[in-house]
């Protein structure tokens, strides 16, 4: 009878990591050369790394590509993705290659204002409570304010309150909304530091019980927008002329704006390229998806729809296609990993950004990029093609083809449209099998 393995693994964290990996890989049996998989490159600043969460073990790399092409407020940029799916930094460089043909991409931001939440339950009269609360507003930002003299040296801090009275199945709640200038930060530790301030003193004012004081991913006030116009003329397929693949798009688009199961895909493909530069750059990416598509919902309230696309498609006084994004930016470019991971440092500085708000410019850029290519893809040829083409490339390769077999195992593979593992190990079997060429 085997002995059961168990996970209470109680004071695991005080092992160093050679301890816990060695607790780990006999736990699961892992081989040398298996556990050799987590080793920390050389080149990598190891100690940061270590300390950045619990429990660590090793690391987890993920290729990082970088997307060409990319013009962005009339300034060239390299763009650093990091994403273990394919086709996703060759659709961002082949979207970049169109959009510049026609200016490149156009930018901007709104002020980086975050929203925290200080929630009070088992408030008698809501109504007048909110008053009391807005009435102190001055006495009740300077407090906030008081919390993180940095952030108010560096022209940021609590700008201003919000109170809503929210019913619920628990009764009616207020919910104080403060209204937090993140500036160059993300802002997630200056607007949970400054809620938990607050929230004694909002109790009071309400005369009900603080809950809940932590920031809000749905930062409908830290927007980023970009625009671009694809050329018509560079939109002709073998099968339609550009004219034709705009009306395609157009309507490829008007399936997400109408329908929320074609819309989640659509925000998906958006957040292939957004997300691919955030985690790059060192940035919370949970925040930014949550914020994302939270956002698509917002915007569709009272449309009749669930959901909102996060770009918009039109077509110009000339014919050509024409995109536009708007979707929340949370990202920062000091106090989170950014400013001490050691790979999203190099990374930030390859793609050149000095302050969040030009982050936040490329991340709009790249979402307007991504989704633009996949939509061009899906409303022509398909996805299939360009997608699996890469794809049976990784395959080709981890099912043992040499370099120069590759381009034959792929071309095989595509043509026979069946992209996949034991099918390109029989291929190579036959190519290697078969009598030389003559
Ligand atoms: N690697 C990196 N970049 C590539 C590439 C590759 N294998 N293939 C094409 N590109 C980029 C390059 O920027 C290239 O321009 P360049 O040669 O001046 O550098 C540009 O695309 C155009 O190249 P082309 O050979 O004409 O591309 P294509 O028309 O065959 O398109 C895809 C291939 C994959 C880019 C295209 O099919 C696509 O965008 N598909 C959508 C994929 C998608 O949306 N995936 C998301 C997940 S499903």
């Amino acid at each position: 009878m085997t002995e059961e393995r168990r996970s209470d693994l109680s004071g695991f964290y005080k092992k160093s990591v050679e301890e816990r990996r060695a607790v780990a890989v006999d736990w699961a049996g892992l081989s040398e050369a298996e556990a050799r998989a987590f080793d920390f490159p050389p080149g990598v600043d190891r100690a940061t790394l270590e300390r950045m969460i619990e429990n660590v073990i090793g690391v987890f790399p993920l290729p990082l590509g970088v997307a060409t092409h990319f013009r962005i407020d009339g300034r060239d940029r390299l763009v650093p993705m990091a994403i273990e799916e394919p086709s996703v930094v060759a659709a961002a460089s082949n979207s970049a290659k169109v959009a510049r043909a026609g200016g490149g991409f156009f930018t901007q931001t709104t002020p980086p204002i975050m929203i925290g939440q200080v929630q009070l339950t088992h408030v008698a009269d809501p109504a007048a409570a909110r008053l009391r609360i807005l009435e102190a507003r001055e006495a009740l930002l300077a407090q906030a304010n008081a919390k993180d003299p940095v952030l108010v040296r560096f022209g940021g801090g609590a700008r201003e309150l919000d109170v809503r009275i929210v019913p619920s199945e628990r009764g009616t709640m207020l919910v104080v909304h403060l209204l937090v200038d993140a500036r160059d930060a993300g802002g997630m530790n200056a607007v949970n530091t400054m809620c938990e301030a607050l929230a004694p003193e909002l109790g009071r004012l309400a005369r009900g019980r603080p809950v809940l004081r932590i920031i809000s991913n749905l930062a409908v006030h830290r927007l980023a927008r970009a625009r671009a116009v694809f050329p018509r003329e560079l939109l002709r397929t073998p099968e339609a002329d550009g004219a034709q693949v705009v009306e395609a798009i157009l309507d490829a688009y008007a399936f997400a704006a109408a329908d929320p199961f074609r819309c989640a895909t659509h925000n998906k493909g958006i957040m292939n390229g957004v997300s691919a530069v955030v985690i790059a750059t060192g940035n919370d990416f949970r925040a930014i998806e949550s914020g994302a598509h939270s956002y698509a919902a917002w915007t569709a309230r009272g449309t009749g729809t669930v959901l909102r696309p996060l770009t918009t498609y039109e077509k110009d006084a000339d014919g050509n296609l024409v995109g536009s994004i708007e979707l929340p930016t949370a990202v920062g470019l000091i106090g989170g990993a950014t400013a001490v991971h050691p790979t999203a440092k190099a990374a930030v500085k390859l793609l050149g950004v000095t302050s969040a708000a030009e982050l936040a410019g490329v991340l709009a850029a790249v979402g307007l990029a991504q989704n633009f290519g996949a939509l061009r893809a899906l409303a022509t040829e398909g996805i299939q093609r360009g997608h699996m083409e890469l794809h049976a490339r990784n395959l080709a390769v981890s099912a043992g083809a040499r370099p120069d077999e590759v381009d034959r195992v792929v071309a095989r593979l595509v043509a026979e449209h069946a992209v996949r593992f034991d099918r390109a190990k029989a291929i190579i079997d036959e190519l290697r099998g078969a009598p030389a060429p003559t």
